[in-house]
């Protein structure tokens, strides 16, 4: 990645494009994903955390509680709600890679904070994002880019992001449903793949591996790519910040819109133009 000098704390990066290498975009679309040790700084991420803690005591339809606990759970579209997030998803580090990967603009798809408690039960079946995105909202190309941001950093104990290296290239697997909620809330296990789908994966060339790293590890991965978690085995909580972007000629085209947290509705193409300067930013 590089980038003016000066260019990574927030407020001073505005219009400053950031470029991946070749050799990074050759991992992308070899591997299916691509680690960003320490993106972000401590202080960015301290920064990320607050307004994040922030925006998670407002109950609504989009904080959905996991189950049996009172620390974890899912909120989505903290960006619609905190200044700092509507900076972050157009903050040159993001959006510049993710510009350059689909070659198009872009708008936020989805954004969600996942939060595993500590010794939670919460496990994330392997799944291929597409898939899901696919069925609920009859989206015409997986041409998308996901953002995780490990907002803690990311051992074997917590329940990191695990991936099958290469499974993006293969499309859509075992396309099946395995019962499930509704059409709206498609979790990763209604459409989990099994272990017959993952033994033809799993070769000694294309293996499973976990990603670690501190905090402010960003790891840029393909809508079609087989990815978990299992769940975090340690004493602190897990908390992991996904932004999906989306090319701005592929919209959905459901006539049965999910709900705009779950979906963006905002297609106006992103920009770091138009956000002001936020250094100590409000909340
Ligand atoms: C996801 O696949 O969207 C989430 C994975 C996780 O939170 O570990
Ligand atoms: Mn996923």
């Amino acid at each position: 990645l590089h980038s003016d000098p000066d260019s990574q704390a927030f407020g001073e990066s505005r219009r400053r494009n950031v470029h991946l290498s070749n050799a990074q975009r050759e991992v992308y679309f070899d591997a299916g994903y691509l680690l960003l040790p320490q993106l972000f700084s401590s202080e960015q991420v301290e920064e990320i955390c607050d307004n994040v803690e922030h925006d998670a005591r407002f109950s609504g339809p989009h904080n959905v509680p996991e189950s049996g606990s009172t620390e974890g759970g899912t909120v989505y579209a903290p960006h619609e709600r905190s200044e700092l997030l509507r900076y972050l998803v157009r903050s040159p580090q993001l959006l510049g890679p993710v510009q350059e990967l689909l070659n198009s603009d872009v708008y936020i798809y989805q954004m969600k904070v996942n939060v595993k408690s500590p010794l939670g039960d919460n496990k994330v079946a392997w799944h291929q994002d597409y898939t899901a995105w696919a069925t609920a909202d009859d989206l015409p190309r997986p041409d998308l880019v996901n953002v995780a941001i490990y907002l803690d950093d990311s051992t074997e104990f917590n329940g990191s992001l695990m991936f099958v290296s290469g499974s993006h290239h293969g499309g859509v697997l075992g396309r099946h449903r395995n019962g499930g909620n509704s059409q709206t809330h498609l979790d990763p296990s209604d459409i989990a793949l099994r272990a017959g789908d993952l033994s033809e994966l799993v070769t000694q060339e294309r293996n499973m591996a976990s990603t670690h790293g501190t905090r402010g590890t960003a790891v840029l991965f393909h809508p079609l790519i087989v990815h978990g978690s299992h769940p975090n085995m340690s004493p602190v909580a897990r908390r992991l910040l996904i932004i999906t972007y989306n090319a701005v000629h592929n919209l959905p085209r459901t006539s049965h819109p999910r709900p705009t947290y779950l979906v963006g509705r905002n297609t106006v193409p992103l920009s770091n133009n138009d956000v002001p300067t936020l250094r100590g930013a409000s909340k």
